[in-house]
């Protein structure tokens, strides 16, 4: 199968990328190369026959054209997208133009190049997105695929109304989407302006770890890698036309997450003083929502799909890979916002 990946030069999608490599997909990675962007995520694929680059921006109609009709792909991935959301507090015209115009350009290029070839059945249009379209929780309760959208910043927003495009291109249209809505994610190649990254850097640094309000916010974390099987098995076995959530089963409040890396790094580069003395509480998001977290069932009992890490396995990798690959992160630090406090405007 040939698989075109959109953002796969990003977190998420540079995963996905050498993922389907390994197992024997032949993967076009189509990444516009914005400040989020790493080549070297995909470093270890780069080489490998099965797998071909295109440096194209999904906003750019004629270049999406292109590149359908060179490579004929039999599915897409898209993972492309602004995906910050103190970034798109600052600047939320970015996030719709590339989430949902963008978006859109990719839906229309997909649906006549599927057109054009009589309507394969088995072609695939598989759009990746976020829990955050669901909006914010209380203490009870899990977002399902039935849990209406309330999106709460600029970033879900954007990502909603993709969402939606992508939904009514599978109703209007019958162009085979599916949807899958993820929990945050962590792990190796984690941009680091995301909080577990941040928080790594920061103690590493000697430099206060920067938690947003009282820290309460509660996540439910899934290891990349993870994410990356889960959208492989809803690409191969899920129904067309249907949403499908991924989740980790793995909530922890901001605070907590951070002082389990503290400890990590307490054991592994021990000093006089903890890590965690090194915790500071910082002015919080706007509109930061309270609670995130995943009612995974239907993908587990309808497609069989389980996380294969504990959060305590994949956090130690995590901070295991960050002490290993210092390199990596440094060279990303010199990049545009990256260590300042963004998202405060109001
Ligand atoms: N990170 C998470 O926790 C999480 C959770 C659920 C869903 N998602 C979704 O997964 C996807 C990937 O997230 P990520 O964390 O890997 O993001 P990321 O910011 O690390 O990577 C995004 C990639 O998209 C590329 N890109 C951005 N704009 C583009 C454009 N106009 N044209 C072509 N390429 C462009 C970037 O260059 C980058 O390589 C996003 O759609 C995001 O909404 C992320």
């Amino acid at each position: 199968m040939k698989l075109l990946v959109t953002g796969g030069a990003g977190f998420i999608g540079s995963a996905v990328a050498r993922l389907a490599v390994k197992r024997g997909y032949e993967v076009v990675n189509l990444d516009a190369l914005t400040y989020a962007a790493c080549l070297d995520n995909v470093s270890s694929v780069a080489d490998n026959p099965l797998y071909h680059f295109e440096n194209a921006d999904i906003r750019d109609r004629e270049a999406l054209n292109r590149i359908f009709a060179i490579h004929r792909p039999d599915a897409v991935m898209h993972l492309a997208a602004e995906s910050h959301v103190d970034r798109s507090i600052d600047n939320p015209s970015n996030f719709i133009e590339t989430n949902v115009n963008g978006t859109f350009n990719l839906l229309e290029a997909a649906r006549h190049y599927w057109q054009d070839r009589s309507r394969p059945e088995d072609f695939r249009f598989h759009h990746v997105s976020t829990d955050e379209v669901y909006g914010s929780l209380e203490m009870e309760g899990k977002f399902t695929e039935n849990t209406p959208y309330s999106p709460n910043s600029p970033y879900s927003a954007t990502k909603a109304a993709s969402d939606h495009l992508v939904r009514a291109w599978g109703a209007t249209y019958d162009l085979p989407v599916l949807i899958t809505n993820c929990s945050n994610n962590y792990g190796p190649y984690h941009f680091p302006e995301k909080l577990i990254p941040v928080a790594i850097i920061k103690a590493l640094a000697g430099e206060p770890i920067p938690v947003y309000g009282t820290g309460q916010n509660v996540r439910d974390w899934l290891f990349v890698e993870d994410h990356a099987d889960a959208l492989l098995t809803v690409l191969r076995k899920g129904e067309t036309g249907r949403t499908y959530n991924i989740g980790g089963n793995n909530e922890v409040r901001n605070i907590d997450i951070v002082h389990s890396i503290c400890a990590l790094l307490d054991e592994r580069r021990p000093k006089a003083t903890s890590y965690s003395s090194q915790i500071a509480f910082v002015a919080d998001r706007p509109g930061h929502d309270a609670r995130y977290a995943i009612d995974c069932e239907r993908i587990g009992s309808e497609l069989g799909w389980r996380p294969s890490v504990t959060l305590e396995q994949g956090l130690a990798r995590t901070v295991d890979w960050y002490l290993d690959n210092e390199i990596w992160w440094r060279a990303l630090q010199d990049r545009r916002g990256v260590g300042a406090r963004l998202g405060l405007q109001t």
